[in-house]
């Protein structure tokens, strides 16, 4: 049974999702060890809360940033995590926290990486002007909406979007790819040769409305 460490600051969208395709066998042999949040008022804590999972809030207010992941990473062990999902945490992780899980830590990023990394990225990609935008789950390593990409899926950008309405448009396929990338990194049938990741998995998940 592999034991899933959520971490996030907010929201918390991914997270259900998430925990919602583990309940409805879409990932298998799973649980929801422990959710994390930095902010004690993110609506993600409450909502694990309700679900009644173990929810945690470790505040990384005025904490140098390995202090403050030396006590999440502490939880996660604890916790017994064998995977990390960052679910809308908004904290670079130091090189440090990286090393406790290698290749066991993964982000998802509302954007087509390498394009508009950093905050507001589908606000960034509507005022550039792109015609087809969407998410990426990757993997983390020190630098920002960086490590290798495991999946990406596409959204276009219509003449008649703002930038909500692509915001959420991109949202519902961030919630179908992050169960994706989860399962080809729990089945381990992926290969890595510098950034490309080779899956020989069919990892694609149908999500019922
Ligand atoms: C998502 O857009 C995710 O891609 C980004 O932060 C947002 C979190 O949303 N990293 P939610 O909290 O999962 O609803």
């Amino acid at each position: 049974m592999h034991s899933l460490g959520i971490l996030l600051s907010g929201r918390g969208s991914n997270f259900v999702a998430i925990a919602d395709s583990i309940d409805a066998g879409r990932i298998a042999d799973a649980r929801v060890a422990v959710v994390i949040s930095n902010r004690a008022g993110a609506p993600g804590l409450a909502t694990a809360g309700q679900r009644g999972l173990d929810a945690l809030v470790i505040s990384s207010k005025g904490k140098p940033r390995e202090e403050h992941d030396r006590e999440v990473v502490a939880a996660l062990k604890q916790h017994n995590v064998d995977l990390v999902c960052l679910a809308g945490y908004m904290r670079l992780l130091s090189p440090w926290f990286v090393k406790q899980f290698p290749r066991r830590i993964l982000n998802i990023h509302p954007s087509l990486l390498p394009a508009f990394p950093g905050l507001e990225a589908q606000e960034q990609a509507f005022a550039y002007g792109v015609k087809v935008s969407g998410c990426t789950v990757h993997f983390v390593d020190e630098e920002l909406d960086h490590g290798a990409i495991i999946v990406q899926k596409t959204v276009p950008v219509l003449d008649s979007d703002d930038e909500h309405t692509l915001a959420a448009r991109i949202l519902e396929q961030e919630h179908i790819a992050y169960t994706e990338a989860i399962n080809i990194v729990l089945g381990e049938t992926f290969e890595i040769a510098g950034r490309r990741l080779k899956s020989s998995q069919k990892a694609e998940v149908r999500m019922q409305k």
